[in-house]
């Protein structure tokens, strides 16, 4: 079994260079379903959840081959099959996002209920009900359930809740669509508004993308070409997190700041001393105190930013309230802080309240889902000690060779196979 080993107590230093967004890796590899033409991706991060869908793609029949580092040609023309391989499915929840552009170009998809991070509820009702607005038939068999439509039609959607992966699947299936769609309480993350630049570079015409109303005008056929995919910001974020955390002085290098802004925010309240670039976040040395965070929908604070907050705040001077609105399971890992030497109470599913500052005691650590995953290793850098992590597929699933990049920054980890 893979584990990592990490001494805790290091002061790192240097550069690291933010990979490229999973959350739009994931997105845009099932966009170039839409189009019989090939694309060249670039800026691709390996990590395990992209390779398990790219593994998805592949079953059905796309030809995906790697050019050089980060960069892939995907073809989609040879897809023949409509049913995406169930076992792949069941582990991977973006599975879901090959859905909207298999229903779209070729009238026909099933899938299974897709898994993904235990982090609460995690229903796919949104996905199936949108698919139906937009003149989609269902039905179920047992898990399986089958959408089929000659050709979709244009609706009016309303989201009844705000949905990242909702939103994005109606936008790429309305693409193709006869007629206009307009999606109402739409999800504004920055990886949305990237899939639709994807797409109208391509012939596709959406107004709207990064706004809670998105409109698309549905056109018959879309081309292909190159596309660089942005960086990614909840990388970007953690890794700032890291530097405060260890009282050090790194450069985190090729992101976007303006995409963590709320983070930003929150850690100058804190008192984190940054000095912040166009596409670049060097942390100082900082005397940090308790801060209150409330997560939110972009671009309110990101809910895969507050198992980092919360870690930070564990060494920060007082009391701070973190209140998770959008998962209500994502706050159970604070049992395993408490388990280093923190002093972490929880009022609810939903809100917890942390005391600091504390010194954390590494420990032998499962990691029970991919952001509270990465937070174990924060915390274990942080711990006094070598703590060993198991369950590290987590944290592969979403950071690219983190254990090179970290041990470039000078921090003592590695990964052992026994
Ligand atoms: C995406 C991100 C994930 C992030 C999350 C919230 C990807 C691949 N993942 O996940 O990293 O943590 O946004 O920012 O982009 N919901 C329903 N019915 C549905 C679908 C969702 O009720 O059919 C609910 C969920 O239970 C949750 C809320 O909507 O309470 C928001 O989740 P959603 O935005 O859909 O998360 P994901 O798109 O899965």
């Amino acid at each position: 079994m893979e584990k990592y080993i990490i001494n805790g107590q290091k002061r790192l230093s240097g550069e690291i260079i933010v990979s490229g967004a999973k959350n739009a890796a994931l997105k845009i590899f099932p966009a170039a379903i839409l189009s019989d033409q090939p694309c060249l991706i670039k800026n691709v991060p390996e990590i395990e959840d992209l390779a398990r869908l790219i593994e998805a793609m592949k079953d059905l029949g796309a030809e995906i081959t790697q050019q050089k580092k980060g960069e892939y040609l995907v073809s989609t023309k040879n897809i023949k099959k409509t049913e995406i391989k169930p076992d792949l499915a069941k582990h991977l929840r973006s599975s879901i996002m090959l859905a909207g552009p298999m229903l779209a170009r070729f009238g026909e998809v099933s899938l299974v209920h897709p898994g993904g991070c235990i982090i609460g509820q995690r229903p796919i009702d949104l996905f199936l009900e949108g698919f139906q607005k937009l003149g989609a038939k269902m039905t179920e068999n047992g898990e399986q359930y089958t959408l089929k439509a000659k050709k979709l039609k244009g609706a009016k959607i309303i989201l009844p809740k705000v949905s990242v992966t909702v939103t994005e699947n109606l936008m790429l299936a309305a693409t193709l669509a006869e007629g206009v769609t307009q999606i109402k309480n739409a999800a504004m993350e920055p990886e949305i508004t990237a899939l639709a630049d994807y797409l109208n570079k391509n012939g596709a015409k959406i107004k709207g993308a990064g706004t809670p109303v998105i409109t698309i005008e549905g056109v018959k056929s879309l081309s292909a070409g190159e596309f660089t995919l942005i960086p990614d910001r909840i990388e970007t974020g953690t890794l700032t997190i890291l530097g405060l955390i260890t009282n050090s002085q790194i450069t985190i290098k090729n992101c976007n700041p303006e995409h963590i802004e709320n983070l930003l925010y929150s850690l100058n309240k804190a008192g984190a001393n940054l000095e912040i670039g166009n596409d670049y976040i060097t942390t100082y040395l900082s005397k940090l105190k308790g801060t209150n965070i409330v997560t939110h929908e972009y671009p309110g604070f990101p809910t895969d930013l507050q198992p980092p907050f919360t870690v930070l705040m564990t060494q920060a001077n007082g009391l701070s309230l973190i209140h998770e609105t959008i998962f209500e399971g994502r706050l159970f890992y604070t049992d395993i802080l408490n388990q280093m030497g923190a002093n972490i109470i929880m009022c609810d599913p939903h809100r917890v309240v942390v005391m600091g500052p504390t010194t954390l005691q590494a420990r032998r650590l499962v990691s029970p889902d991919l952001r509270a995953g990465i937070t174990l290793v924060l915390a274990a850098l942080v711990a006094q000690g070598t703590t060993i992590l198991e369950n590290i597929y987590q944290i592969n699933r979403g950071y690219e060779n983190i254990v090179s990049r970290l041990q470039n920054l000078g921090a003592d980890i590695k990964q052992i196979n026994e």
